[in-house]
């Protein structure tokens, strides 16, 4: 079922988009956005099933937090449910929170300019859920005292689950150890080559950590069992559009450009995917510096901000945090090592570590052009890695695109933007490009022969991934 408010045609929404970016050029005609009422999208039971879930713990973790007072929070993260479960109008955030959090502006131009009549349970997907954390946090900003401010309610659950996911932190350690001292010394293009591709495909199958799955049918099982070797190689088949092999050749098509950038995901296991990246990139020259790109506030559970960075580093040298992985010389001495080696190039400023309110606007990616001061940093970037599921979602607008669609054309401007896209994900959404024809049909089938009851839920499954590439030049 669509919605069919007025609000959903094309013709609205290049309207729309010149009043909230006069000066950005208009591209082809694009699909419908997913919406919260649509039964066949994810959207419908991420609504009303996982985000209640989500904030309930959110409530539970505010409770057991030592900090004083956190009734006032409680009261409000429970109004937002009952908000979004009685299926009430998505308001304009108030002056008051405005002042609190200046990005409230850009929620309120979009409301005003389009969603006057959004109501929770039908209103676009990526608005919604996105206006949605900027509401948990300012239940946290509004609170008097300042303590609550900075408060990450998910950290907890970001500590336990990197907790539990030992094995694979150990497994990964061990494997940046044992190549390290060759990296640097070893020149050989071909073998760079091929560590290049693991590496990016540790990243990208890092992205299936991500806690807000914990809310709905995934487990901690099911997120360890895509992460060892092993596994990975079992699920190479499971790479349905596999751009490696370009980006390699941009990456290494201009000795002049070796920054890369990584406009990263979720904290705990990916995060240390990405550092572990990172390490690979500068090890062997490949890189000259790596930006990790952070989120601002609290932000769809996992996600990475900066103190999230350092904290990851400290857990893998914690002897008590990681009491088993330690108490074998040579576990131990991989997690130190990927932790002291990322000290030291956070020290000597090759990894860089920032974050900007753009990654936590409900903007897609096309408007990158609204904030001509990223998007000139960004061109200086010889590939920019976007990990997982949201950051896919807002390359290519969260639209119905066919699913046959080819990437640079779901990505817009950006692909004709001079900034190298490089999107790992694996698919825990409705949209998805890039794919031969077939494809999607074959996996619905085969997701269905799993005992699903609904096979195009493959998309939203995070069994299969994508990795999708634009050179940023297209005419
Ligand atoms: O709440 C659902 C969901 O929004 C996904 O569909 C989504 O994009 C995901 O959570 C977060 O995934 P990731 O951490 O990979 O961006
Ligand atoms: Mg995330």
């Amino acid at each position: 079922m669509l919605n069919k408010d007025w609000s959903h045609s094309h013709v609205n929404f290049y309207a729309i988009r010149r009043y909230l970016y006069p000066n950005l050029a208009l591209a082809m005609t694009v699909p419908e956005k997913y919406y919260n009422n649509d039964e066949n999208s994810f959207a419908y039971t991420t609504v009303r099933s996982r985000w209640p879930l989500i904030i309930a713990r959110a409530i539970e973790d505010v409770k057991s937090a030592t900090l004083p007072e956190p009734d006032p929070i409680v009261h409000k993260l429970g109004q937002l449910i009952a908000n979004f479960t009685a299926d009430a109008p998505l308001i304009p955030f108030t002056d008051d929170q405005v002042a609190l959090f200046p990005a409230c502006n850009h929620y309120n131009r979009v409301i005003d300019a389009e969603g006057a009549r959004w109501k929770w349970l039908s209103a676009p997907w990526l608005f919604s859920e996105c206006y949605l954390y900027v509401c948990i946090h300012l239940c946290f900003l509004e609170h008097p005292n300042v303590q609550w401010h900075t408060f990450d309610v998910f950290a907890a659950l970001k500590d336990s689950t990197f907790l539990q996911l030992l094995h694979g932190v150990a497994e990964l350690c061990a494997r940046y150890h044992a190549l390290s001292s060759d990296l640097s010394v070893n020149t050989d293009k071909h073998l760079l080559r091929t560590l290049f591709s693991e590496f990016i495909d540790i990243s990208l199958w890092g992205n299936a950590t991500d806690l807000s799955l914990l809310a709905g049918s995934v487990s901690v099982a099911d997120i360890q069992s895509v992460q060892g070797a092993q596994v990975r190689k079992q699920n190479e088949s499971r790479i349905l559009a596999n751009d490696t092999e370009q980006a390699w050749s941009h990456l290494t098509s201009d000795p002049e450009s070796t920054r890369v950038d990584i406009v990263l995901d979720n904290s705990g296991f990916e995060l240390l995917t990405d550092i572990v990246l990172a390490l690979f990139l500068l090890d062997s020259g490949l890189g000259s510096s790596v930006h990790f790109h952070c989120k601002q506030i609290s932000w769809f559970v996992s996600d990475t901000m900066e103190k999230d960075v350092a904290k990851l580093l400290d857990q893998l040298l914690d002897r008590e945090f990681y009491k088993e992985a330690h108490s074998t010389p040579a576990s131990s001495q991989g997690l130190s090592l990927v932790a002291q080696h990322a000290r030291r190039y956070i020290s000597s400023r090759q990894i860089i570590i920032e974050s900007h309110p753009f990654w936590t606007l409900a903007d897609n990616f096309w408007l990158l052009g609204s904030q001509p001061l990223l998007r000139s940093e960004l061109r200086q970037s010889a590939l920019v890695i976007f990990k997982g599921d949201l950051n896919y979602r807002k390359l290519t607008g969260d639209l119905q695109w066919a699913k046959t669609t080819p990437f640079t054309t779901s990505i817009q401007h950006l692909a004709s933007s001079a900034i190298p896209v490089l999107s790992l994900r694996t698919c825990k959404a409705d949209v998805v490009v890039g794919l031969d024809a077939g494809t999607d049909e074959r996996i619905a089938k085969e997701y269905a022969a799993m005992g699903n009851a609904n096979g195009r839920f493959w998309s939203s499954s995070g069994k299969w991934a994508v990795i999708s590439f634009s050179s940023g030049n297209a005419e």
